[in-house]
């Protein structure tokens, strides 16, 4: 059974208030909805907006495998579909269900290079928080250290 959570009881007036442990802690929560019957592995996003808000989103396997939908994107797609424009962090865990694998700090979860690129053109350089699959923070990135020399089109008014 898919839990339901909504984005409205993460809001926070005072963003200082949702702390990357929150994020994370949101993150793991939508990971329970990944539809992951392929990969086995389960992940979870949680996009702050700038006005406090944490959308979130897990990934979407396809059966044509190249139409899957990463965790990142569909907290993006969503958050942008209901308006929000700007963003401040993203945090992102994953864990393969039901194994015993735990990772360390240095196994932390990053986006997969199409996020990045994804994340870049509607976030600009936000923190990137990797969780390990224990659903701890693992490492703090800005998103411009994981997509260097980035390609932005001239069309796009992020300023990047
Ligand atoms: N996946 C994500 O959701 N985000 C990432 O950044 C990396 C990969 C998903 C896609 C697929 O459903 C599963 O993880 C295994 O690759």
């Amino acid at each position: 059974m898919p839990i339901r959570l909504n984005e409205r009881e993460y809001m926070s007036a005072d963003q200082s208030l949702v702390s990357r442990e929150d994020l994370i802690e949101v993150a793991c929560a939508a990971s329970e909805n990944a539809i992951a019957h392929h990969s086995n592995f389960h992940v979870g996003a949680a996009l702050e907006d700038a006005d406090g808000t944490v959308h979130f989103g897990c990934n979407i396997e396809s059966d044509s495998f190249g139409l899957t939908i990463c965790a990142e994107r569909v907290a993006l797609t969503k958050a942008l579909s209901e308006g929000a424009r700007k963003f401040t962090r993203i945090a992102i865990i994953g864990h393969s269900k039901g194994e015993d694998k735990f990772a360390t700090a240095d196994t932390a979860l990053g986006p997969c290079g199409a996020c990045r690129q994804f994340l870049w053109e509607h976030c600009g350089d936000i923190e990137v928080i990797g969780g390990t699959d224990e659903g701890k923070i693992g490492k703090v990135w800005m998103l411009s250290e994981l997509l260097p020399d980035a390609f932005t089109s001239l069309h796009n008014d992020m300023g990047n």
